[in-house]
Parts: structure tokens; C-alpha cells; sequence
């Protein structure tokens, strides 16, 4: 059995910053506000028509490519982890495989929506067909053009200001070593309140979930009616995503440290050992919480959400790729990635690096 290595890892932001000021002139808030209760100051949110999740995954993923010494061509399998996929089908993995000139190989595609926790679980299923030879360089993209579906007008400010736009990838392969590269991932869900945080229309439930769908504004007159968008729900701007912040709140600075100390446990370590714990970048708060819980350094945390918001299954591999930069790892050290977000879904790998 093999172990699995990060062998390369990029990253693609849009060029085009949107600071807190800015996003006063759109909607009623403030910076102090923003920066308060999420520490983001600024994101990246794409110009019209410049790109889509899939290609800023394409750009990272290039470079991903050029740091591992391989070339395309070597990819043998794609996962791809995104909430703002460019279709609603096909998926973004077959995309990302055009848009880097590779549809000859016919290689594996397979889309990952786990939103904020995609990259992780992208991660322990790539790590599974890495353990038994199976693949030798797998391509891992999160990627998110959140800035496109948010309501930037105050009724949807609660929400909007969070999330910014960006993508990550990495290369992923083989390493004998076994105490080298991923030790343990752990997933999780628990779909009870999946709707807590969610993006519910468009979408094929038909009203199912609703004691009343005369609200969504289904056409009764027909056998067949035309339920993934209806003018009501455009009318009455249902197409933006929902959230409860404050119960996504409470239960993510539960779950993020209760899953970081399993795959501490699993691992046979302890957070003493640990040189850098990157969480997904949900919310500062959250991640100063979680530091606070399992009583980490500063310098065993890493948050750059200051830069970027929330960037959902792109933040970690973001996140990953500015450490590298920094020069934060060193060859032995031990890594934790953690991420908790929409399902709910959370998870989190123990990487020795
Ligand atoms: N600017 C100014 N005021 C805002 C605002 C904004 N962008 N968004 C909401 N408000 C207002 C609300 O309308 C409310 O006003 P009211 O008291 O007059 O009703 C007030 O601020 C407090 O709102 P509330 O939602 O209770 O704030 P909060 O302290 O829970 O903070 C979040 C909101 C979203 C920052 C916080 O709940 C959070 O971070 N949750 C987790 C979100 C997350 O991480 N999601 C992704 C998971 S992967």
C-alpha cells in the first residue's frame, strides 16, 4: 500500500478586489460590521464573462501541474469539488479536462459537491485509489464562483458579504514511505437540517419539501409541471442561497475540533505535534474559536480569510498554496486540514509533510 503526497499545489484569484467599502455602496453594512463578526476585509470576485469556476480551476491547476514535474498528459484521474459548478450537468470535472487539453487521455472525471468540506472529502477519495496503486497522479480542484449567485443588495448582505471567488488544485500521488503524505482523513455528514445552509432553487424537488408549493409557483394546470425554475420563484428572488448563520455558527466550533482530534487520535498524535492546522476559511471567528477549543498557537493556525472570504471547497488548497509560499512547511512536518460546511458535511486529513 502507498501513501498519498501533495506533489503540487496552485492557485487562481480574479484580479478584481472588492473591499468591505465597496461592498457599502451596494447594500447597508459596514466594515466594521464585516470585519467584526468574519475578520474578512477584502475577496475576489470575478468581472462578467472573464471566467467560471472551471476555468480559474484550469489556472490552478496548471500550476499544480508545473510544481509537481508533470505535464497534463500525466493526469490519470479528476476531482473536481465545487457548489458553482458552470452547468447544472455535465459536471465541471469534464470542463477542467478540456479546458487543459486532455480529452484524448479519457481519464476519470468525477464531480465532489460537499461545498466547504469538498476538498477534504475530494482528498480521502483520491487517497484511496492513491493507496492501492491504482492512479499515479490525481488532479484535485476546488473551485468557486460564489460572487455570480449572491444577492448583493441588503436583504441578501447577511450572507453576500462572506464569500469570495477563487480556485486551488493539487497534484496528488504515490509515496512508499508510509509515514509520509496523508495518515488519516475522516468524513462526515449529517443531513438533518441540510437545509440550514443551502441554494434550494433552482432545483428538482417539485415541491416536495413544502407543506405549501403554491409558493414556489408551480403550474397546477398540467400532469408535468415545470419545477426547476418558476417565474414566481425569479419574481420573488428565491434564487439566492439561505443561510442560518448563527446555528452553522454553533455547529461548526463544535465539529471542526471534534474532527480534528479524531484524525489526531487515528494518527497516533496529539496537537503538540502538529506545526499547522489549516481550516477551512469559513469565518475567523470560527477558526479563533477552534484554536481557543484545542488550545493552538497563533503559528499552529493559518487563516488568510482576511484576503479572500469564504472560497467554499477553494479555500483550502488557496489557503495550502500561500503556506508554500510562505515557506510555512518544512519536510516531516505534520499538517491538519479540517473544513465543516453545508449538509452538514465536515472532515479533516492528517498530512505529514
Ligand atoms: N452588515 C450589517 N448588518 C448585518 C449584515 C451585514 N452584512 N448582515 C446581517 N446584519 C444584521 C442583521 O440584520 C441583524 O440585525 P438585527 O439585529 O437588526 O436583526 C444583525 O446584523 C445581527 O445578525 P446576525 O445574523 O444575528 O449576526 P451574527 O452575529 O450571527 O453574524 C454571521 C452573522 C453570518 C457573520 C455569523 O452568524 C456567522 O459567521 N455564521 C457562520 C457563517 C459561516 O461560516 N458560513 C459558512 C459555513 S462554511
Amino acid at each position: 500500500m502507498y501513501n498519498t503526497r501533495i506533489a503540487g499545489v496552485g492557485k487562481f484569484v480574479p484580479e478584481k478586489v472588492v473591499t468591505n467599502h465597496d461592498l457599502e455602496k451596494m447594500m447597508d453594512t459596514s466594515d466594521e460590521w464585516i470585519r467584526e463578526r468574519t475578520g474578512i476585509e477584502e475577496r475576489h470576485w470575478l468581472r462578467r464573462g472573464e471566467e467560471t469556476s472551471s476555468t480559474m480551476g484550469a489556472k490552478a491547476a496548471k500550476i499544480a501541474i508545473e510544481k509537481a514535474g508533470i505535464t497534463p498528459e500525466d493526469i490519470d484521474f479528476i476531482i473536481f469539488a465545487t457548489l458553482s459548478p458552470d452547468y447544472f450537468f455535465p459536471g465541471n470535472g469534464v470542463l477542467l479536462q478540456r479546458h487543459l487539453g486532455i480529452t484524448n487521455k479519457e481519464v476519470g472525471a468525477l464531480d465532489i459537491r460537499n461545498q466547504c468540506s469538498g476538498f477534504i472529502y475530494g482528498l480521502e477519495v483520491a487517497d484511496q485509489f492513491i493507496k492501492t496503486g491504482k492512479y499515479k497522479n490525481i488532479l484535485l480542484v476546488g473551485a468557486e464562483f460564489h460572487s455570480g449567485g449572491l444577492d448583493i443588495s441588503t436583504r441578501g448582505r447577511g450572507l453576500s458579504v462572506l464569500f469570495g471567488d477563487g480556485a486551488g488544485a493539487v497534484v496528488l500521488q504515490p509515496v512508499e514511505d508510509n509515514n509520509k503524505g496523508v495518515l488519516t482523513t475522516h468524513i462526515h455528514s449529517d443531513g438533518t437540517n441540510a437545509e440550514i445552509l443551502s441554494a434550494t432553487i433552482p432545483g428538482m424537488h417539485g415541491g416536495y419539501y413544502a407543506e405549501d408549493d403554491s409558493i414556489f409557483g408551480f403550474d397546477d394546470s398540467t400532469e408535468h409541471p415545470f419545477v426547476l425554475l418558476t417565474q414566481k420563484m425569479m419574481d420573488d428572488n428565491m434564487i439566492f442561497p439561505y443561510m442560518d448563520g448563527q446555528a452553522v455558527f454553533k455547529t461548526a466550533v463544535r465539529k471542526f475540533p471534534e474532527v480534528i482530534i479524531e484524525g489526531l487520535k487515528t494518527a497516533g498524535l496529539t496537537t503538540k505535534d502538529v506545526k499547522l492546522v489549516i481550516p477551512h476559511q469559513a469565518n475567523l471567528r470560527i477558526s479563533q474559536f477552534v484554536q481557543k477549543i484545542l488550545r493552538l498557537t497563533d503559528d499552529q493556525m493559518f487563516n488568510n480569510i482576511q484576503k479572500y472570504g469564504n472560497t467554499t471547497a477553494a479555500s483550502i488548497p488557496i489557503a495550502l498554496s500561500e503556506v508554500l509560499e510562505q515557506g510555512l512547511l518544512e519536510d516531516g512536518d505534520v499538517l491538519v486540514l479540517a473544513a465543516f460546511g453545508s449538509g452538514f458535511t465536515w472532515g479533516s486529513a492528517v498530512i505529514r509533510w
